[in-house]
């Protein structure tokens, strides 16, 4: 039985439902259920009705589907799939800015652990960063952890936004430089990037926006060219919505170990034995939830 055919198999017998972020391996995201970026995946984590939601992703997405739907059982396929910026902001770090600004509301972007979302006002992804920081109900913010993130949408807000010394290694190498290299051979693309790249890319491109943002926009786009500023694995689902568009990457192309961390293999001992299984303390999970549904609201 190849593998499409044997994870099709224990998905029935287990009642499992697999989703998975844009940065997987196309292996992965073809047996996936759900593919998304960070908003609609913890959206889609509250709907999913079967036992066990596998999370094809890195450590604290997995974390946001158990603290989201805690009946069920969330497993990952490995462990030690982390994520880096997630790594770059502690609970005690967050709660010692906190003294220092006491009229200030943390906004944590949602690439945090549970722990530090637990001890933060307002949970925001990359998808609506700006307008929840518009909307949270303070004129100071202490954004975390990406500092390109809150330069981004500092500069577009009317409010002080206070930054974190945090940054994804994997989009933060995603210079100018890597872009015009490209860009010299392919003068008429269009430059697309994600907000976690620096502000001298940012303030650049043509367009910025989560993973499902520059994927609508290559899609609905009249243009045909594009040179994609995020991880690789986006192109996956980029050339589904839009078959007849070039798609090039930046020099060198952005990869994320992290994600990659996921393999065939891992999937299928994932499903056969139900490891590894996600836990978060309920006290954690409760001021995690609470941070969540803040961004739900607002
Ligand atoms: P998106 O929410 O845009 O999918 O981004 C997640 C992420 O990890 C970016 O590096
Ligand atoms: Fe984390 Fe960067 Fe990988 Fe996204 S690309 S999961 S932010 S290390």
């Amino acid at each position: 039985m190849g593998f499409r055919e044997e994870i099709e198999r224990l998905k029935k017998e287990k009642d499992a439902f697999i989703i998975a972020h844009y940065y997987q391996r196309e292996e992965i995201q073809e047996v996936a259920d759900f593919i998304g970026d960070s908003l609609e995946l913890s959206r889609r984590c509250k709907e999913i009705p079967n036992k066990i939601i596998v999370f094809c992703g890195v450590y604290f997405m997995a974390e946001i589907a158990k603290v989201l739907a805690p009946e069920k059982k969330v497993l990952i396929p490995y462990r030690n799939a982390g994520c880096i910026l997630a790594d770059m902001a502690t609970p005690d770090e967050v709660l010692e800015l906190k003294r220092k600004h006491p009229e200030a509301k943390v906004v944590a972007y949602v690439n945090t652990y549970a722990e530090v979302k637990a001890v933060s006002d307002v949970i925001c992804t990359s998808a609506n960063a700006g307008e929840v920081i518009e909307k949270v109900d303070a004129h100071e913010v202490i954004f975390l952890p990406d500092g390109n993130l809150a330069a981004y949408h500092g500069k577009r807000s009317g409010k002080r936004v206070i930054p974190w010394a945090g940054y994804c290694p994997v989009h933060n190498r995603i210079t100018w430089d890597t872009i015009e290299r490209v860009k010299k051979r392919h003068p008429d693309a269009l430059v697309i990037v994600h907000p976690e790249c620096p502000p001298e890319t940012t303030e650049r491109a043509d367009f910025v926006g989560s993973t499902s943002q520059l994927v609508r926009f290559v899609a609905e786009s009249s243009h045909g060219k594009f040179i994609v500023g995020t991880e690789k694995g986006t192109l996956y689902m980029m050339r589904k919505a839009a078959p007849d568009k070039t798609l090039l990457l930046p020099d060198p192309e952005p990869l994320c170990d992290q994600m990659k961390m996921i393999t065939p293999e891992r999937l299928l001992r994932c499903l056969k034995e139900e490891v590894y299984e996600v836990e978060v303390p309920e006290e954690v999970a409760e001021g995690a939830r609470r941070a969540i549904e803040a961004m739900f609201r607002l």
